[in-house]
C-alpha cells in the first residue's frame, strides 16, 4: 500500500534538504532529515568517547541513541534538531561529526533503530524525507521516490559556498579538499552492506548539476503533484 512519503535520496550536496523543505512546505507535509539522526548518533559517539572499532562501545552507542529523545522542528524556515531538549542543529553539522558519521551509520542495528524511528514518525503524518536509503529500504512503498545527483565538482562548489567566505570558496585548493571529503563519504555510503546509498529501482533520477535550487525544487514539486493526481486518495500514514 502506498504511504504518504516523498523520498528524496542521493549523495551529499545535491540539494536534497532544500528541495525536501520546499516540497514539504508547499504540500503542508512534514519535512524529516534522516541524516540528522545519524549525525545525532555521531555526536553522542564523540561525547562519550565511543571507540567505533569496539563492538561493546558500538552497543553502548546504540543504547544511548535508543534512550535519546530526538525532535525535529521547523523554526523560521530552518529545520532544527533537538537532542534531549537541547538544540544541536549546529553541533551535528560540525566537521568532527561529518568526519565520523558514515562510520557510525555503518552499523546495521543502529540503522534499524533510526529506521524504526522514521517509520514511527510517518505513522502519524505524511512527510517528505531526505537521505540515502529512504526510497530503497525505509519506505519501499513511498508515493514518490526521487534520486538527486550532481557532479562531484558541482557538489564541492556548493558545499564550499555554504561553508566558506567568498574568496576561499573559489580557491582551487579549498575546492579540492571539499571534493576529497565528499568523495570519501560517497565511497563509504555506497559501499556499506546495509542501507547503502543507491537509487530505488522505481526512483525518478534528476541530475541537478545544471539546475539552480529553485528550478530543481519546483520540478520535484511538479512530479509530486502529478503523482498525487494519479493517486486520488493517498494513504495518510502507514497501513
Ligand atoms: O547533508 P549531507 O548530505 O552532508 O549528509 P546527511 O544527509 O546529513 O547524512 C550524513 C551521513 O549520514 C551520510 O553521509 C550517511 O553516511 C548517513 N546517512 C545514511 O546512512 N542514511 C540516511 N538515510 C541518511 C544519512
Amino acid at each position: 500500500m502506498t504511504v504518504a512519503v516523498v523520498a528524496i535520496d542521493g549523495p551529499a550536496a545535491t540539494g536534497k534538504s532544500t528541495t525536501a523543505r520546499y516540497v514539504a512546505h508547499e504540500l503542508g507535509w512534514r519535512y524529516i532529515d534522516s541524516g540528522a539522526f545519524y549525525r545525532v548518533a555521531a555526536l553522542l559517539a564523540l561525547r562519550s568517547d565511543v571507540d567505533l572499532d569496539d563492538p561493546g562501545d558500538r552497543a553502548r552507542l546504540r543504547a544511548s541513541l535508543a534512550e535519546a529523545e530526538v525532535e525535529q522542528r521547523m523554526v523560521g524556515g530552518r529545520l532544527h534538531t533537538r537532542l534531549d531538549g537541547r538544540d544541536v542543529t549546529d553541533a551535528i553539522r560540525s566537521p568532527a561529526v561529518t568526519r565520523i558519521v558514515s562510520r557510525v551509520a555503518d552499523d546495521p542495528e543502529l540503522r534499524e533503530l533510526v529506521n524504526e524511528g522514521l517509520r514511527d514518525r510517518v505513522g502519524r503524518e505524511p512527510a517528505v524525507i531526505d537521505g540515502r536509503d529512504i526510497g530503497s529500504i525505509v519506505f519501499p512503498d513511498a508515493l514518490l521516490k526521487i534520486y538527486l545527483d550532481a557532479s562531484l565538482e558541482e557538489r564541492a562548489r556548493r558545499r564550499a559556498r555554504e561553508a566558506e567566505p567568498p574568496d576561499r570558496a573559489e580557491d582551487p585548493a579549498v575546492l579540492a579538499s571539499y571534493e576529497e571529503s565528499l568523495a570519501v563519504r560517497d565511497r563509504a555510503d555506497r559501499a556499506r552492506t546495509t542501507g547503502a546509498l543507491a537509487p530505488a529501482r522505481d526512483a525518478v533520477h534528476v541530475d541537478t548539476s545544471e539546475l539552480d535550487l529553485d528550478t530543481q525544487a519546483a520540478r520535484i514539486l511538479h512530479l509530486v503533484r502529478e503523482r498525487l493526481g494519479e493517486t486520488p486518495s493517498p494513504t495518510r500514514g502507514t497501513p
